[in-house]
């Protein structure tokens, strides 16, 4: 069967606006169209790619496992998933991970643990979730309702009751609404999608006092942040706060859809049979993929070289502006950029975009159209990374010329 472009519009869901070109194919952080097109992908995936495009060690682990068990349900357990959950607990502050299959299912299920926690410690009133304005957590009902955009609930409400929102990096802010029916406080340790805005240390430390003061549980979505993407396995290690609950999701399947929620034990605990459960979350393919990335990922060299990668990017980024004047602002941790865009170019990301695409190379957008994100894979190389940034400043350029 013959497929185009134009096959999307026609029969799926016109839920995103992809781009104009089909990728066929692609490998380390290259990708190709149905045109022999090549492209430099500074996107990876949306922060998903950790190792690139079909990495060796994934597709063995992936190929190996599919040869030897795809499913078997959570009617019994699997040794993927006991090794990556092991070696999550042995990484990270947690002693406990549930596995699922994405971003926002994490984020459900850590929402619901934190509510579980709260009404078995302390009674039913205790179920305030306090999220941030601009921040993201996914798509499914809780999900879109704790994230700050508006637009993602509207005409879909109504939403669920008990969630408050305040602005990020506003510690007067958080105090206020802080009181002890607080079940849990939502954060991204930076903003991903909101904008590329990063935690500040006195607004994460002070999250992490006022929870424990309130008997509340700090929730950290590192989603985006997590799996090697600020430079530290998981953002929190570089902060100095550590959360109750982490969800992790994207980089952590490298392309293999995954996620998982980790707590310590004290908080598990409350989740018994039947609290929760999905038919997919562990599965033996996703889990043997998860526990290679974490393999390859949680490296002092590995993680020490995606800062060095960083300052690459950055340097690159700097001569950019020098020629053509178009950011106000570059800012973000590790291999995990946002260029703010002038004035002049607000609400006009997407065009550099798609500029982008006319010269060989993908990047994102984050905040209000008003910022071009970067997520490279996290072991690109320095020849990649200057040719991304060679084709973006032609993207740049185009832009900026057509005025
Ligand atoms: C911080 C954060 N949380 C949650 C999600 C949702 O993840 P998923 O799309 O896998 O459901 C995302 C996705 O962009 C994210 O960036």
């Amino acid at each position: 069967m013959r497929v185009s472009r134009a096959t999307f519009d026609e029969v799926m869901f016109q839920t995103y606006v992809p781009a104009q070109f089909v990728p066929v194919r692609a490998s380390g952080s290259r990708i190709w169209d149905s045109e022999g097109r090549d492209y430099v992908d500074l996107a990876g995936g949306v922060a998903v790619l950790s190792l690139g495009h079909c990495h060796p060690a994934l597709n063995a682990a992936l190929k190996a496992q599919a040869d030897r068990m795809w499913h078997i349900s959570n009617y019994m357990v699997n040794e993927p998933a006991m090794r990556l959950a092991q070696k999550l607990v042995n990484a990270t502050f947690a002693d406990r991970v549930f596995l699922c299959n994405s971003g926002t299912e994490a984020n459900e299920g850590a929402l619901k643990t934190a509510r579980k926690y709260a009404s078995t410690k302390y009674g039913e009133q205790k179920h305030r979730i306090i999220s941030t304005t601009n921040s993201f957590h996914g798509r499914t009902w809780l999900a879109v309702s704790t994230g700050g955009s508006p637009k993602y609930t509207k005409g879909m409400g109504p939403v669920p009751e008990g969630i408050t929102h305040i602005p990020y990096n506003d510690v007067d802010a958080l105090r206020a609404v802080m009181d002890d029916n607080v079940a849990c406080v939502i954060l991204e340790p930076m903003q991903g999608e909101g904008g590329m805005y990063p935690g500040s240390a006195e607004f994460l430390g002070a999250a992490r006092e006022l929870c424990d003061k309130h008997n509340a549980l700090l929730i950290f979505d590192e989603i985006q942040s997590g799996v090697g993407r600020t430079g530290a396995l998981y953002s929190y290690m570089r902060k100095g706060v550590t959360p109750d609950i982490l969800t992790s999701a994207k980089g952590i399947g490298g392309g293999f859809p995954i996620g998982c929620f980790m707590a310590r034990a004290e908080v598990a605990e409350v989740m018994q049979p039947g609290t929760h459960g999905t038919t997919y979350g562990g599965n033996p393919l996703g889990a043997a993929v998860a526990e290679t990335v974490i393999d390859i990922v949680n490296n002092e060299a590995f993680l020490e070289r995606v800062l060095v990668a960083e300052q690459r990017l950055r340097a690159g980024f700097a001569a950019i502006n020098a020629k053509h004047n178009v950011f106000s602002d570059v800012r973000g941790e590790g291999l995990w950029l946002g260029c703010e865009l002038v004035a002049k170019y607000d609400n006009r990301a997407s065009e550099f975009m798609k500029a982008g695409h006319r010269n060989n190379v993908v990047f994102l957008t984050a905040g209000n159209n008003n910022i071009l994100r970067f997520a490279p894979a996290l072991n690109i190389s320095d020849a990649e990374i200057d040719e991304g940034l060679a084709r973006t400043e032609r993207a740049i350029a185009e832009v900026v010329g057509a005025g």
